[in-house]
């Protein structure tokens, strides 16, 4: 019955139920969220929401919100850092094209000392956003950082890769998670049981490579884990963070920064909210996980 009434819902109606998750439409409204979240000594990365797009100029209109987010970011002395989709920019239709606008964001990142995460999009994207990384990663070791996700089977020999191009002196920071895109079995677990052993696998191995891991979960077993090989291997607080999104479980978030860990936040705003809660609406009647999984599934 939801699904077939989303597409009359008022907007308003709508963002009753996204705003939990969305800081809003405008960039001051993820100031204020971003500034409300530092006041709890906690920090934030930014997401501007937008399409995977096939046209230059639409690209180059997200690459102008990017560099404005981050002006602004530095004119508030925001703390936070910026996350963005490489399908915005092109990826999959002119991989230079990406590669140059992508790199004009990290550029002007970098001049106020701000980190730009390229997230991880469905598996189509998988090896392109590597190699995308990979150059970016050359010339802004400091400023850049990936995604890996645990459902994916290759995710283990990624971060072998991932070690290979590491460098001592700005380790690869990577974001663990266990993704969010419908994968098919050949090369996804499928299993809850089988993603959580890869996910701790896969820390496990961040960890003895030397890198950065950002853990991004709200799972409470996983976050227990990870807490416990976070200490096996003696890291200290600056050694690590945790991610989660705005609005998903604050409890379990409040008692992490109250243990004294790290935590960052995933803080979403655009224009585009209406659209992606409502088909994501359409789609899945369970409100919440649609609202959460509109801000990464963008097609
Ligand atoms: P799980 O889904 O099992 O959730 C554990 C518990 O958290 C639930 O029992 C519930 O209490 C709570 N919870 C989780 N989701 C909720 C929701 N929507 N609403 C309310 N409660 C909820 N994926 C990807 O493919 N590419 C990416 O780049 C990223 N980036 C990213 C950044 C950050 C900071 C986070 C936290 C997550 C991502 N993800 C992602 C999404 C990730 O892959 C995954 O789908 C979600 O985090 C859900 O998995 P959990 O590990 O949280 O466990």
């Amino acid at each position: 019955m939801i699904s077939k009434l989303v597409p009359h819902l008022p907007e308003q109606l709508v963002w009753i139920i996204s705003k939990k998750y969305i800081a809003g439409k405008d960039l001051d409204d993820a100031i204020h969220v971003v500034k409300e979240l530092n006041n709890q000594q906690i920090e934030a990365t930014i997401d501007v929401l937008g399409e995977s797009i096939n046209e230059r100029e639409q690209a180059t209109k997200y690459c102008e919100q990017y560099l404005f987010t981050i002006e602004q970011a530095a004119n508030h002395h925001l703390k936070t850092s910026f996350s963005l989709k490489p399908s915005m920019f092109g990826l999959l239709w002119d991989f230079n094209f990406c590669v140059k606008t992508v790199k004009t964001i990290i550029e002007l990142a970098a001049k106020h000392q701000y980190f730009v995460r390229i997230d991880m999009e469905d598996s189509a994207c998988t090896d392109s956003e590597l190699r995308l990384f990979e150059i970016l990663y050359k010339d802004y070791s400091a400023h850049v950082g990936i995604v890996i996700q645990s459902y994916l089977k290759r995710s283990v020999y990624d971060i072998r890769w991932l070690s290979s191009i590491s460098s001592v002196d700005n380790p690869v920071n990577i974001r663990l998670c266990k993704g969010i895109y419908i994968e098919p079995e050949n090369i996804a677990f499928k299993r809850e049981s089988e993603v959580h052993k890869n996910f701790l696998d896969c820390l496990n191995l961040i960890l003895q490579k030397k890198m950065f891991p950002a853990i991004a979960t709200h799972h409470h077993e996983l976050i227990r884990e990870s807490k416990k090989l976070l200490s096996r291997f003696g890291k200290r607080r600056e050694e690590y963070e945790f991610q989660m999104l705005y609005g998903v479980t604050p409890r379990r978030r409040e008692e992490l920064v109250n243990e004294g860990h790290r935590m960052r936040i995933y803080v979403p705003y655009g224009e585009q909210w209406f659209e992606y809660s409502s088909r994501r609406l359409q789609e899945n009647p369970k409100m919440v996980s649609a609202i959460v999984e509109g801000i990464f599934i963008r097609k």
